[in-house]
């Protein structure tokens, strides 16, 4: 049975809540009011991850982060802090950046050349004198945007009275420091086009009801069953299963599964030793990952023992999920489309240790078979595609996450039936219910 904790409040002093029993209606999933109530409630006022640090590593360097009708523009100004700013010219309002990379040396509009420096301070005004009255400078500079940056991902807050990212996530700065997520490295960046609403992409992830029916490579080696829940303020919640173990509703196999033999070769350990005891391989894999890391140059010293060995995922309110192994962390979530209740954009960054510090291949090792990076490697490129092409086998997002994409345009169609009107929710599913109190307290302006 799935074991849920809810945290006690923390600074913000917003309470922790045990979530009611709850029905969902389906109209929160289908109709355009709801797109226009969540964006004014939910994605203007919370902190929304925006994307990498690393993707600013000099003066000028600058993304772009489109999330409903907005467009925001990151940048790394010239004392090297990094600024956002709503991507909007202040003389007409054209959208200036239209590449979603790139490096400048001022901020230029395309259209009639107003130029901002990178403070966003407005510099140049092409025929300046024909302006009656004068522009005045200050007042058309560009329009910031709350920025902060935490463990490598930025965050962007547009309500100007945003409580501080630090308070938002509350103890999930604790928890997730040991990982150093700073010290990954860009792997994949990928974005899929989606047939669903944001929601019904996010419920998906928030519960792990569905896992034995839609990915049966997960049965015999998942224990999903029995996840360790927990709940915090604001809608986020973790979970966690327990990682180099068989499922618990089966019964331990008496030779070493498959899917760990790859695991145990890797950090130079018999499968066949485990023959008989395979209870037992993931408490001896915490200790070897730690013996072969230090040979290695990987550290896992201020990790416990359950981060070395488990997959914790974080569920951040409204559009984070992080999926976390110690050498890997998958950072994805969906971005509400600006319009159409039916569809959404959903996103994707693997990010991992580099080959030089979690492998040698010289010595057969490897703390994880899927790194993929050298320290070398130049940032991959942004791949964006349909669901069609998951479904067509054209692109994965891992076979795991494809199997979720190929169900979600099916769960919003079944939305919009005239025999259908509630979900129901199960004790599984307590972090679906917790998004979705919070969701509701956002939209009532009830979130103290
Ligand atoms: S709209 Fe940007 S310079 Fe005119
Ligand atoms: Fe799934």
């Amino acid at each position: 049975m799935p074991q849920v904790t809810v945290e006690e409040p923390f600074s913000s002093g917003v309470p922790a809540r045990t979530p009611e029993r709850a029905t969902l209606d389906k109209r929160r999933y289908i109709e355009p009011s709801a797109v226009a109530a969540e964006w004014e409630a939910i994605w203007t006022r919370c902190w929304l991850f925006a994307g990498l640090e690393s993707d600013l590593p000099d003066v000028g360097d600058y993304f772009v982060y489109n999330v409903g009708v907005e467009s925001i523009v990151i940048l790394r100004d010239e004392e090297s802090r990094i600024r956002a700013f709503y991507n909007v010219c202040q003389h007409r309002g054209n959208r200036i950046f239209t590449n979603e990379r790139g490096a400048v040396q001022q901020v230029a509009c395309p259209y009639h050349g107003w130029r901002y420096a990178l403070d966003g301070q407005l510099v140049i005004v092409p025929d300046e004198e024909r302006f009656c009255p004068a522009v005045d400078k200050e007042e058309r500079s560009l329009k910031p945007v709350n920025l902060a940056t935490w463990a490598g991902t930025v965050w962007i807050n547009m309500d100007p009275g945003a409580i501080p990212l630090e308070e938002y996530l509350g103890p999930i700065i604790d928890n997730l420091a040991p990982y150093h997520f700073e010290n990954m490295q860009l792997a994949k960046h990928q974005t899929v086009a989606l047939d669903a609403n944001w929601k019904t992409v996010r419920d998906n992830f928030l519960e792990q009801y569905h896992v034995d029916f839609i990915h049966p490579q997960h049965a015999s080696l998942v224990d999903c069953c029995n996840s360790e829940n927990t709940l915090w303020p604001y809608g986020h919640s973790a979970t966690m299963v327990e990682g180099y173990v068989t499922n618990s509703r089966y019964r331990v196999p008496e030779k070493t599964p498959d899917h760990l033999v790859v695991l145990l070769d890797g950090i130079g350990l018999a499968p066949e030793d485990f023959h008989g005891r395979v209870g037992e391989i993931r408490e001896t894999v915490q200790k070897r990952k730690r013996e072969v890391g230090k040979r290695l140059g990987f550290d896992y010293s201020q990790l416990s023992d359950a981060q070395v060995t488990d997959v914790w995922q974080y569920d951040i309110f409204p559009n984070m999920f992080m999926t976390i192994q110690a050498e890997e962390v998958w950072i994805y979530g969906p971005r509400p489309h600006p319009t159409d209740p039916d569809k959404c954009f959903f996103d994707k960054w693997t990010l991992q240790i580099p080959l030089e510090v979690g492998s040698d291949p010289e010595q057969g090792l490897s703390l994880n078979p899927r790194l993929m990076v050298s320290r070398h490697d130049e940032r991959p490129e942004h791949d964006s595609f349909t669901a069609a092409d998951v479904i067509d086998g054209k692109h994965s997002l891992t076979i795991t996450i494809d199997q979720d994409i190929y169900y979600l345009s099916d769960m919003q169609a079944g939305m919009h039936s005239r025999g259908f009107d509630h979900a129901l929710l199960n004790e599984d599913e307590v972090r679906v219910q917790h998004f979705h109190d919070w969701l509701q307290s956002f939209l009532a302006e009830d979130i103290v």
